[in-house]
């Protein structure tokens, strides 16, 4: 048997990069790394072929076709996915961008700030940021008249002008609908989603909103909206307070308190920040234009298509819709190469998640059609819908793609049963497994599984649509004597290389067995790294330190 490069010489010549510049514009979960996207895109496709991703998220995958000269077909269920991506391609002159915005501050940036007055020996400032514990304003943050960043302690003024805002005052639009219940993403079903935000932000989102939506040139809205949904996750009381060790000021001893940042989900932490939104917003802008202004040098141009065919003259066609629905349209043999990177079974709930997102930009969302397992038990999805919607999703690519043309599945799984559910689903199609590969996260990545047997990257499966298949099927090995095999390949690995991750060493042993078209259940490899590596390991491992 022929074995590939060792996990570590793989991630050294597949590095993720990290996300800057057009890539940083907006959030999204479980962003792919664009460079190994694009060797992927190069790799399997060519120029002014037509590129397929059925669960395109933020859109890395559409970005990436379309810088490489292909025509590109993204596909979700998820509205705020398919915003994000026609936001981070929109390509508008740069000045008209800060024209616009000179507008926006003209009339928002006094009247916001404002809403966040301190008032210190008969001087007026703007707070920057406040910490609250729970219900008690505790800390306020200001810049005093010489630039400086003051930290001082509440007075009753400021807490009662903190606590004049209700949210049934709020004169403008603001999202009042409930959240799922769903403990996995700290979402209680009694909290609706403006009550992510303080009743001052959230009064400042609304006013702020509100201008943008009367932007009459509707790409220059587009955008600002896109600026404003990624401003949210800051601007709310997710945002928690990173307590570092302190100092004696006197004999006072003073806790240095910093900002942190939105993570998934909807925790409010008992302490968190309440930032000016005003501020959240230039911060957030800023590094849009700059984005903005990179992106206008580069060599594209988009030209949107209503449909398929349409794509004859123009290069991207974007859908919001479910895949199943959207693919059931296309013509059989229509496109010339898929990559995909589908929903991982009950990791991230993304319609649940981007709740917060098409609330605020008043999208109606499809949450039936969704492909996810959720905890949510109002919206029963559970892994057999899951399996079974997703099975139909893969047959489909498998209609639509070229024969002799490449999909290739980005996938994560620890779970033997999900393993097995996708070697059935491609069991009896014109799939035929041609390469595997690994692929890291980026470091920013919003999704890193920090456990010790975690999953730090995704395994890349890439299938063939062959004529007629062979007898290929891939073979679950069980028993003794494949745990024999197993040893084997973890020693190789371990000879190898001078550090062993347990996840290095899974990916090693999974990618290699299914190169000879077998496979492991997962749970008997972890159990051979335990019961016969451990010792081994660590040893490897104390070595390197
Ligand atoms: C793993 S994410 C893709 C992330 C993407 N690779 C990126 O780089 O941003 C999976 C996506 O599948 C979408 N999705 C879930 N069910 C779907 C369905 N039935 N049809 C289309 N998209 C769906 C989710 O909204 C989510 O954006």
């Amino acid at each position: 048997m022929e074995h590939a490069a060792s996990t570590t010489e793989l991630e050294r010549q597949f590095v993720a990069e990290s996300y800057t510049g057009i890539y940083s514009m907006h959030k999204y979960w479980s962003k792919k790394p664009f460079n190994l996207i694009r060797n992927f895109i190069l790799k399997y496709s060519n120029e002014n072929d037509v590129v397929l991703d059925p669960f395109c998220g933020s859109g890395i995958s559409i970005i990436e076709a379309i810088l490489t000269n292909r025509k590109a077909v993204g596909i979700d269920i998820n509205p705020a996915a398919i915003f994000i991506t026609s936001e981070m391609l929109a390509k508008i002159t740069p000045k008209e961008i800060e024209n616009e915005f000179s507008r926006i501050q003209n009339d928002c940036e006094k009247k916001m700030n404002e809403l966040y007055h301190v008032e210190r020996n008969g001087k007026t400032f703007v707070g920057t940021h406040y910490i609250w514990a729970e219900d008690n304003l505790k800390e306020i943050w200001y810049v005093n008249e010489n630039g400086k960043k003051i930290i001082g302690n509440p007075n009753s003024d400021d807490t009662k002008l903190a606590k004049s805002f209700s949210y049934e005052n709020i004169p403008y639009y603001y999202p009042k609908a409930k959240l799922f219940h769903n403990s996995r993403i700290n979402a209680n079903s009694n909290m609706h989603v403006y009550e992510l935000f303080t009743p001052r932000n959230a009064y400042a989102l609304s006013f702020l909103l509100n201008r943008i939506e009367s932007i009459k040139n509707q790409e220059l809205k587009n955008l600002f909206k896109f600026c404003f949904t990624a401003t949210l996750g800051q601007a709310s009381k997710m945002v928690f307070v990173i307590n570092k060790r302190g100092k004696f000021n006197g004999n006072k001893y003073q806790e240095k308190k910093e900002v942190g940042s939105w993570v998934i989900g909807y925790w409010i932490p008992k302490e968190n920040f309440e930032i000016n939104v005003w501020n959240c917003f230039v911060l957030r802008y800023k590094r849009i234009i700059k984005a903005k202004k990179e992106q206008y040098n580069l060599d594209y141009e988009i030209k949107l298509a209503d449909n398929l065919k349409d794509l004859k003259d123009s290069n991207l066609f974007l859908i919001n819709n479910s895949a199943l629905t959207t693919l059931k349209q296309f013509p059989d043999d229509s496109i010339d190469y898929v990559i995909t990177d589908p929903p991982h079974g009950n990791r991230l709930p993304y319609l649940e998640l981007s709740m917060m997102w098409n609330e605020w930009l008043r999208k109606t969302v499809n949450y039936d059609d969704e492909i996810v397992v959720s905890e949510a038990r109002e919206r029963g999805k559970n892994l057999e819908n899951y399996n079974i919607l997703l099975g139909k999703v893969i047959a489909e690519i498998d209609r639509v793609l070229k024969p002799d043309h490449y999909f290739t599945l980005v996938f994560n799984s620890l779970d033997d049963e999900t393993w097995q559910n996708l070697l059935t689903m491609v069991k009896d199609l014109r799939l035929e497994l041609q390469n595997i590969g690994t692929m890291g996260y980026s470091a920013t990545s919003v999704v890193q599984d920090n456990r010790r047997r975690g999953l730090k990257s995704d395994f890349t499966l890439t299938f063939k649509k062959v004529k007629i298949k062979q007898n290929l099927e891939i073979k679950l090995l069980e028993g003794e004597i494949e745990k024999t095999k197993v040893k084997s390949l973890i020693e190789n690995f371990l000879t190898m290389n001078n550090k062993a991750e347990t996840y290095q060493i899974l990916n090693y042993v999974i990618t290699n067995s299914l190169k000879d078209k077998k496979f492991f259940r997962l749970t008997d490899v972890l159990s051979v790294i335990d019961s016969d590596f451990e010792g081994r390991i660590k040893q490897l491992n104390q070595e390197v330190h």
